[in-house]
């Protein structure tokens, strides 16, 4: 949302022989923090918050095979990608397992119309623009971002999320693309070999004409 701004009071002038140094030895640093992406921290892997209902993903989406558009339903259409509302959980759990103890706060939310309160699991800062339709209609599976989210019981971060983590895919994003029709297979290539998987890849590349920006407006606008 901010933009980066670099306006010098008055005062500044002050600053004159200060700047001159700053100028002087800046732009390697600059250009060395660019070309690394800035700092390589690992920023929440792991993460892994207690929700208030224990969904799991390994049963929804691994064992019943439910695609996750079926319930994250605007991750194709925009940068967000919804949670779903109780109404699309309601339309199973009417009937099946009416009186869980597990699914007491669903019942509740059902009755009182308050939405049940997920915790956020990935979380970037605010000056940092994602976009998740930009991706998922070019062939970045959620796999490459979120693992196998099909098979967790609990959902954790397995990515840091850093600049330097978007950037290395920026620079080089053969190796994580695939037909954007396949986007929500997650278990898709694992058989096939390090070789295989770039070809794919790079097929995808030139058929979707992708040239992924590293320009800093694209991240922070
Ligand atoms: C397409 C149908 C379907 C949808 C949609 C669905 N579920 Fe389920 N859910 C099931 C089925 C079937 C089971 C039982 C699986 C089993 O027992 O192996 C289940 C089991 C559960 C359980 C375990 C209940 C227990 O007592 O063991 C929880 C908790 C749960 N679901 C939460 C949710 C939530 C929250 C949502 C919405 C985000 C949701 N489900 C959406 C079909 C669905
Ligand atoms: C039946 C509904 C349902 C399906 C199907 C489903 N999800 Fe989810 N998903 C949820 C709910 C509810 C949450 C919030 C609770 C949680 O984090 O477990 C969630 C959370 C997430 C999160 C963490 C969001 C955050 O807070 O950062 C990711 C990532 C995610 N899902 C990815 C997927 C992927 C990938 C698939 C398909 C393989 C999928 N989901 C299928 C209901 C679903
Ligand atoms: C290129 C990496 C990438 C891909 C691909 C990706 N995600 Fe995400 N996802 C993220 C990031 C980064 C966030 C945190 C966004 C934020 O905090 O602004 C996130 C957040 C989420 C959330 C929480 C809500 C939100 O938008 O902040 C859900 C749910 C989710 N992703 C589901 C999915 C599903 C489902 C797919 C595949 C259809 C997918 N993601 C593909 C990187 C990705
Ligand atoms: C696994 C590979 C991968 C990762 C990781 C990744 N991206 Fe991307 N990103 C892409 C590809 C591929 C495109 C599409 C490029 C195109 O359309 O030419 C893209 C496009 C985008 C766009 C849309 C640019 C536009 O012109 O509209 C934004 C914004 C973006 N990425 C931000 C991020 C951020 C922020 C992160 C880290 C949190 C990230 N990306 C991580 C591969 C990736
Ligand atoms: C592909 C997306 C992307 C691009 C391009 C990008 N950034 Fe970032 N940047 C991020 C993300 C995501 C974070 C937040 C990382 C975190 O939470 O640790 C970030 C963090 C930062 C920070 C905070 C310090 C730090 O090391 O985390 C600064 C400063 C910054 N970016 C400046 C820039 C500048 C200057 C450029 C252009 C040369 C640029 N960014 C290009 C995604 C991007």
């Amino acid at each position: 949302m901010g933009r980066y701004h670099f306006v010098f009071p008055r005062w500044s002038n002050l600053l004159l022989p200060a700047i001159i140094v700053f100028a002087l030895t800046a732009p390697p640093y600059v250009v060395f923090m660019v070309a690394w992406g800035f700092s390589p921290r690992t920023t929440d892997v792991g993460y892994m918050p207690t929700q208030p209902i224990p969904f799991s993903h390994a049963v929804h989406a691994g064992e019943l095979g439910i695609d996750c558009r079926y319930c994250h339903n605007t991750v194709e259409h925009s940068a967000y990608a919804a949670i779903p509302p109780t109404q699309t959980c309601m339309n199973c759990h009417l009937q099946v397992h009416p009186n869980s103890e597990k699914l007491k706060p669903l019942y509740e939310s059902y009755e009182t119309g308050m939405p049940v309160e997920w915790i956020k699991v990935h979380d970037l800062p605010d000056y940092a623009y994602f976009n998740h339709a930009a991706h998922v209609n070019r062939g970045v599976s959620c796999v490459e971002c979120h693992g196998r989210i099909d098979t967790m019981e609990v959902v954790h971060q397995v990515e840091p999320l850093s600049m330097k983590w978007c950037l290395d895919c920026h620079r080089e994003p053969e190796p994580h693309l695939r037909d954007p029709d396949l986007v929500t297979q997650l278990e898709w290539g694992w058989a096939m070999t390090d070789a295989e998987r770039i070809a794919e890849g790079t097929k995808w590349a030139e058929i979707n004409q992708l040239q992924p920006s590293q320009d800093c407006s694209t991240c922070h606008r």
